[in-house]
Order: C-alpha cells, then structure tokens, then sequence
C-alpha cells in the first residue's frame, strides 16, 4: 500500500487527482480501512502489531497528501502572479471625460461678463406662486396677458414659472438697492414641442434698480452683451413692445450676420433676429416690491438662453438641447 501510494502521489498534478487519491487510500472503503475490515482473519496476537501499523501508515499517507495540498496550492498562487503581472509603463486605457452642455456654456459665459460688470447672481424657485410670477409684477388676475405666457398650472395657486421676471420682484423684496443681479434659469410653458419651441427653455433675467438709471443705461448695457457674445460685426435694434412690468418696453434685435448672413432657419425674412426682452422697471411693479419709485428707478431684461445657443453653435432645432444624443454633446 505504502509503495503504491507513494507512486501514485507522485504523479498527481492538481486538487482533483488529490481527492480521488484520499478517497482510494484512506477513505471509507478505501486501503487502509480494508485492512482494519479483515482484522478479524488475523490471528490474535498478530492484531495489535496490523493495526499499529496500518495506523502509522494511515497518518503517513495523510501527511503527504497534506504536504502535497500545500505545494499545489503555492504552484497555482505562483502562477497566477506570473498571469496577472501588471505592466506599470503601459499607457492607461482612456478615460471618457464629460462635456459641458451648449445650454451650460452660454449661461456661463454669460454669467462671467455679468460678474465682470459686477452684477450678482441670482435664484428662484421653478415652482412660482401666481403672486410672483404675475401679480407682482403688474399682471393682475384676468389680464390678457397671462394667456399669452400658456402656463403650466399646478394648483389654484401654484404654476411652473413661464419667466425668470419672478426672481427681480424676489430680489428687491430680500435686499435693499441698489441692485445688480442676473437671474439664470429654467422656465416652462406649454407650448407644443417643435424645431423652434419648447415646454422647457431657458432665460436670464437682469435687474439693475439704483438712482438715475435710464433708458440709455439699459441700451448700452445690451450693447455690451451682445457684442461680447456675438463681436462687433452685428448689429442691434430696440423695437417698441408691450410688457406689464416694464415701461417702456422694447424687444431687441440683432442682425442676422450672427448666423452667418440671411441663411440661418431662425431668422427671419428681415434680416433681425428676436433675442430679448426689456424696459424700465414698472413704477407699480417697484412699490409693490417695498422700492420708492420717486427715488429709485430701474432696467430689466429677459434673455432666451436657448436661442443664443443655437445661434452661437449653428444649431437649427432647439430639441436637440434637450434629447441627451451623446454624439451631440460629445461635439462641445
Ligand atoms: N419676462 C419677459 C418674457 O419672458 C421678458 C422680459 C423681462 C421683458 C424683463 C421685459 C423685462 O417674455
């Protein structure tokens, strides 16, 4: 059995073949165990000398089959090292890095001329009360011109704000003047989902309320604006309008050589393109926010951030702002 065992032992290169051979030699039916099953066909004097050593060879084996167990295991521990070398001066696989989305890119630039102007920024809620989107800022209930903004309703109450004009009437109610703020952020409403329109887009607003502020203040700060996003070449036009909380009210225009000449689906036949708008702040809309309309007087403006993205960029349909295509944002 001894000879046998030590032979097979020999030859056994993994943890399998190992079992298989402890089952043979010292399993249940195995050699050893035969040997004390035929005990009883020795002659008694006899018995003790077979079993001590069928003992002594039951551990032996035991012993090598340990031995062997360790020396397998380190084998395989030292091949998987050699396996798994790592080659440190290999250049690492390339990280995929994200990218600013066009929207955050004009915003930001926006912002960063702003606060060279030193002008602040400033937040309000999505989530408007009819008192700050419409009634502070002079459009009382049954106004006309609450249909013109389609808003998204969520209560009596409550409605997604349709304009960042809001934040100016939160503003002048938590500070003192003067004032300087622009107000950046997501408006809503319901408009049908096209090329050119969205339920979701985008608006700064600006206030400035401080003494002698005028007409011209506002004039030469869009000038400003405008030509620090689009450079010099273009040119800018205040068309009379109408808006609740301004008075007087202008939209601004700016020539089509932004987009590259007459060419581009968003500008119109005339050569203008539509990209804000703008007044002096209302002199009911200062009162109700606690402000002396004898001493101090103001300009707002509300700009289309998605617009000027699509300008800025050559883009022709505003839902690819909104559609999450990687292949898109990978471009910025
Ligand atoms: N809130 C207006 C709009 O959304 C834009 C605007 C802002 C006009 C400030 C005048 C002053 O259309």
């Amino acid at each position: 059995i001894e000879k046998n065992a030590e032979k097979e032992l020999a030859k056994v290169e993994d943890l399998d073949q190992l079992e298989d051979l402890r089952i043979k030699y010292l399993g249940k039916k195995g050699a050893i165990q035969s040997v004390f099953s035929k005990m009883g066909k020795i002659e008694a004097e006899q018995r003790p000398i077979v079993g001590k050593n069928a003992n002594i060879l039951k551990n032996k084996i035991q012993n090598w089959i340990n031995e062997h167990q360790q020396k397998l295991a380190a084998e395989a521990a030292e091949k998987r090292l050699k396996k798994e070398k790592i080659d440190v001066s290999l250049p690492g696989s390339n990280l995929k890095i994200g990218k600013s989305h066009p929207l955050s890119l004009v915003t930001k630039e926006i912002e960063d001329i702003f606060i060279g102007l030193g002008f602040n920024i400033a937040e309000g809620p999505e989530v408007e009360s009819e008192y700050y989107n419409f009634e502070a800022l002079n459009i009382p209930a049954h106004h006309p011109a609450r249909d013109l903004q389609d808003t998204l309703y969520i209560d009596d109450h409550y409605l997604l704000r349709t304009h960042t004009s809001p934040v100016q009437v939160r503003t002048m109610e938590a500070e003192e003047p003067p004032v300087r703020i622009i107000a950046p952020g997501r408006v809503y409403r319901s408009d049908e989902l096209d090329a050119s329109h969205s339920p979701i887009f985008h608006q700064t607003e600006g206030l400035v309320i401080d003494k002698n502020i005028s007409f011209s203040d506002l004039k030469g700060t869009i000038e400003l604006i405008v030509e620090a996003l689009f450079g010099q070449d273009r040119k800018i036009r205040f068309r009379p309008s109408y808006f609740p909380f301004t008075e007087p009210s202008a939209e601004v225009d700016v020539s089509c050589i932004v987009c590259g000449g007459d060419g581009c689906s968003l500008c119109s036949q005339t050569g203008w393109l539509e990209i804000m708008g703008a007044g002096m702040v209302h002199p009911n809309v200062l009162e109700k926010s606690g402000y002396d309309s004898e001493i101090y007087s103001g300009f707002a403006f509300g700009v289309g951030l998605d617009r000027l993205a699509l300008l800025k960029y050559g883009i022709d349909d505003i839902r690819v702002l909104y559609e999450n295509d990687k292949r898109f944002l990978e471009q910025f």
